[in-house]
């Protein structure tokens, strides 16, 4: 079975899809599935190119065992070639996605990442930049659920 590649993607890449990241790797790693994926992360703008995720968004998930190790990339069009799964963050990000894809068919592997979820299905994962600790802590239990429905939804194609 092929590996499945799949990218978080969110505005700036310091905060939210680092933080997907985090998360689907801690499942995948835990549940002894770390090679049948390949994970990464992107941002829709270049604001934060190269730079490590937000201290916040580190001290935060590092206080539930997470561990970020990405730097911070342009979300590119190859992208759509790159990976199976590509998952927004909120609507925004979704439709900055859609905007790139190189035709129709690629719009078919774009997600949001809370339709993976049943208590968050159909909400944004909010931006914590400009907000308080509790956003930070919203965005890890959002990304909690919702990346345990991606594995489970996709460990039935392993
Ligand atoms: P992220 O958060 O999209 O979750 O990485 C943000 C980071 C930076 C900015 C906005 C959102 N910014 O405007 O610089």
């Amino acid at each position: 079975m092929d590996m499945k590649r799949i990218l978080f993607v969110c505005l700036g890449n310091i905060c939210r899809s680092p933080s997907g990241e985090a998360v689907f790797n801690h499942i995948i790693k835990r549940e002894n599935n770390s090679s049948d994926f390949f994970v990464d992360s992107a941002g829709t703008s270049a604001y934060h190119v190269g730079e490590t995720a937000d201290s916040r968004m580190i001290k935060h998930g590092a206080r539930r065992g997470y561990q970020f190790n990405s730097r911070s990339r342009a979300f590119i069009r190859d992208d759509f070639n790159n990976f199976d799964y590509i998952i927004a963050m909120d609507s925004s990000n979704y439709k900055d996605i859609l905007r790139l894809a190189p035709e129709e068919n690629y719009k078919e592997n774009v997600f949001m990442m809370t339709y993976f979820s049943n208590r968050y299905k159909g909400m944004d994962v909010p931006d914590p930049y400009y907000g308080g600790p509790d956003g930070f802590e919203e965005v890890l239990d959002i990304l909690e659920e919702s990346c345990l429905g991606l594995f489970n939804y996709l460990k039935d194609e392993l």
